[in-house]
């Protein structure tokens, strides 16, 4: 069985996320793992996402109704989530980073901004929380993100967090990298 990033982010997360949860998309692009996210948590749930391209909203808002669940959408940047969260109140947190599939390769996710984004996640993550990422590199995404991004990881405190990062091991090109930084 071939596994894709995004189904090995969401068998991880199945195990962390319940019903009845809060969650937050931080990527939200085409609104798969929103909608992923909404059917785990349930009616007595919540998942929000955030995105800086209204077509992005647009397309999730569409998936969302179109599944007959529930999530808030944000035109904004997921440096600003602390805004809108409680601290340690959030069960997961997904950063799919890259750019939107089928849109503008421009408008990627970006080191500095990643980084704001998941330090403000940390300070939400509510105590057994996960925050997952998918970092892709080569290609239009370049390598800048993904080597800011695990020098970041690399110092996080190891008694507050654990991060895990996993490998494609065997496949060619710069294969995507999923991560999982778990709130001691
Ligand atoms: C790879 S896509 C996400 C895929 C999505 N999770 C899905 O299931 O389809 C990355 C998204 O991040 C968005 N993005 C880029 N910079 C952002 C930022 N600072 N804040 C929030 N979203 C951002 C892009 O507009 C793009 O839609």
């Amino acid at each position: 069985m071939r596994i894709s990033i995004v189904d090995w982010t969401h068998q991880f997360l199945m195990q962390y996320v319940k019903e009845g949860d809060i969650c937050i998309d931080a990527t939200v692009g085409n609104g798969g793992d929103m909608l992923f996210l909404a059917r785990l948590v349930g009616e007595q749930g919540s998942v929000t996402g955030f995105d800086i391209q209204q077509i992005a909203l647009d397309h999730t808002r569409e998936k969302l109704e179109q599944h007959g669940v529930n999530g808030t959408l944000y035109l904004d940047s997921h440096a600003n989530m602390a805004e809108y969260f409680e601290p340690e109140s959030v069960a997961a947190i997904v950063f799919n980073l890259g750019y939107l599939p089928g849109g503008d390769h421009k408008l990627a996710t970006k080191g500095d901004s990643t980084i704001q984004a998941m330090e403000a996640g940390l300070s939400l993550l509510k105590k057994g929380g996960v925050i997952s990422l998918c970092i892709y590199s080569g290609g239009d995404s370049g390598f800048e993100e993904k080597e800011a991004v695990l020098a970041y990881l690399k110092e996080l405190d190891h008694r507050k967090y654990l991060v895990i990062t996993n490998e494609f091991y065997n496949k060619p090109n710069h294969p995507p990298m999923p991560v999982f930084i778990i709130k001691n």
